[in-house]
């Protein structure tokens, strides 16, 4: 059966990407490598055909084009970040590089003219290779401080045009990657570092938005938040052992983050978990009052595919690291619907599913969907005639995340938008180009060329209706 399903009013379509994934290097000044182009020049044998932030889309010559694209299907807002170790060329003194300035003022300012709003991220792993070399990057109390001088100057510099800021995306990520998992470069494996970034992340989300409250900058509209992957977990069973399971996979990689961004603080007796696992980071009850004052005004949440969870069945070696695996082990759901290409379940009810944990356990605070998308490798074997690539895939990934979206809208979640990841191709971390996620192609064979897909369209048309078909297939054969 298809029915129209209407957007709800005031509701948000955008897309994102990040600095570092798009921009390129150029008029990079010696010292400026974020970690991210630091593991890129180190260990570039890992990234997917050798493409990597080098040259990226371009974006940082080619923005006006994007824009007009973004214009032309009608987005209501892009979300990008401002590339901290480019921005400073003195990370200690927060001192600007007026050329990388001067380029994101007229970025900024082309975003505007063309309809679209801008939404900025001020670390989107992009934490300067120079601090992760001196002082061990979020592993130092004095990062914090540091990335507190950096957001001072970014809202200086561009608040009094940009609207809506962020202190991370994804913060859990880079420190799972290299020091939980040990999995990236510099291949070092720490848990209670791990432990150490995670906190000092949530602090300075904390710091900067008592910061951001003081700059003057904060009008009316405005607002600040922090962009989290939410790996929406279901246990294999409800039985105890399972709940178990998901329960502490939630807290280690979820409520890790959400509670001290939404909440203003930790759950009961997590650092006595923490200490029972010789993973206590330090703290000081100071740092506790600051995050308990500052909770951020919404969230950006980052959704894209369930995890499910049974409890251990092998037990973990005797001495091994902490990991929070000693809870839990994957669980291979028969019959899951899967995206082939990116080996991740299709479970768009996740949308709907962490809409109702923010309205039932988290005060029905303010969110948005920030990334959703669908990764596809090879996606030039669907183009057309006429040379467009036919995503139909996406656009039913689309359709379908965004039905639960309404839904949960209509069942009184306090959502206020969807973003798209991403609005075109792009680098990503190891992967580079392999997994295509854009509206838009990056032709990689025609200098970086770029060319709407079939989704763009169905982006376009459905913003322009306000409303979109679904296909409600739930019959019986
Ligand atoms: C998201 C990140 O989680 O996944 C992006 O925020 C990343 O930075 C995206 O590009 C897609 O990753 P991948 O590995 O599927 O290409």
């Amino acid at each position: 059966m298809t029915e129209t399903i209407y957007l709800p009013e005031d509701f948000f379509l955008g897309a994102a990407a990040s600095a570092w994934q798009t921009e390129g290097w150029k008029g990079k000044k010696e010292g400026q490598d974020s970690y991210m182009d630091a593991w890129y020049k180190e260990n570039r044998e890992v990234w997917h055909e050798g493409y990597g932030p080098a040259v990226a889309t371009d974006f940082i010559s080619r923005y006006e084009e994007d824009f007009s694209y973004m214009k032309e299907i009608g987005l209501n807002c892009y979300r990008t970040s401002l590339n901290w170790s480019r921005f400073l060329t003195d990370y200690e003194n927060a001192v600007v590089d007026e050329d990388y300035a001067a380029y994101y003022s007229r970025m900024i300012d082309a975003c505007i003219r063309n309809g679209v709003e801008p939404m900025i991220c001020l670390e989107h792993y992009e934490v300067p290779q120079v601090l992760m070399e001196r002082c061990g990057g979020w592993n130092s109390r004095h990062v914090v401080d540091l990335f507190v001088k950096y957001a001072a100057k970014a809202f200086e510099r561009f608040g009094s045009r940009v609207k809506y800021w962020f202190a991370f995306n994804e913060p859990v990520v880079v420190q799972t990657r290299v020091y939980l998992d040990g999995l990236r470069w510099p291949f070092h494996q720490d848990s209670k570092v791990w432990m150490q970034w995670n906190y000092h992340k949530a602090l300075a989300t904390a710091a900067v938005m008592d910061a951001y409250k003081k700059s003057g900058m904060r009008r009316s509209g405005c607002k600040f938040g922090t962009i989290i992957n939410v790996e929406t977990v279901y246990p294999r069973t409800d039985s105890a052992d399972d709940m178990n399971a998901a329960d502490k996979y939630d807290l280690f990689y979820n409520r890790l983050f959400l509670d001290p961004a939404i909440r203003g603080a930790y759950e009961d007796g997590f650092f006595e978990l923490l200490d029972r696992h010789g993973i206590l980071m330090e703290y000081t009850p100071g740092d506790l009052a600051l995050i308990k004052a500052n909770p951020t005004d919404w969230v950006g949440i980052n959704l894209y595919h369930p995890n499910r969870v049974k409890g251990r069945m092998n037990p973990i070696r005797e001495g091994a690291p902490f990991h929070p695996c000693c809870y839990y082990e994957e669980f291979d759901m028969p019959g899951k619907r899967m995206n082939p290409f990116r080996g991740w379940e299709i479970y768009p009810k996740i949308v709907y599913d962490f809409a109702m944990r923010m309205k039932h356990e988290y005060g029905n605070k303010e969110w948005f969907i920030a990334e959703n998308g669908m990764g596809v490798q090879n996606e030039g074997q669907y183009r057309d005639k006429q040379g467009m690539i036919q995503d139909d895939y996406r656009i039913d990934f689309f359709r379908q995340h965004l039905y639960w979206a309404v839904k949960a809208v209509e069942d009184g979640s306090n959502l206020k938008g969807y973003m798209n990841w991403a609005f075109t191709d792009n680098v990503s971390p190891m992967n580079a180009f392999k997994n295509r996620y854009g509206l838009v192609e990056i032709d990689l064979e025609h200098n970086r060329d770029r060319h709407l897909k079939k989704s763009a369209l169905f982006f376009r048309d459905m913003i322009a209706q306000r409303s979109f078909s679904y296909e409600n297939d739930t019959e019986y054969r």
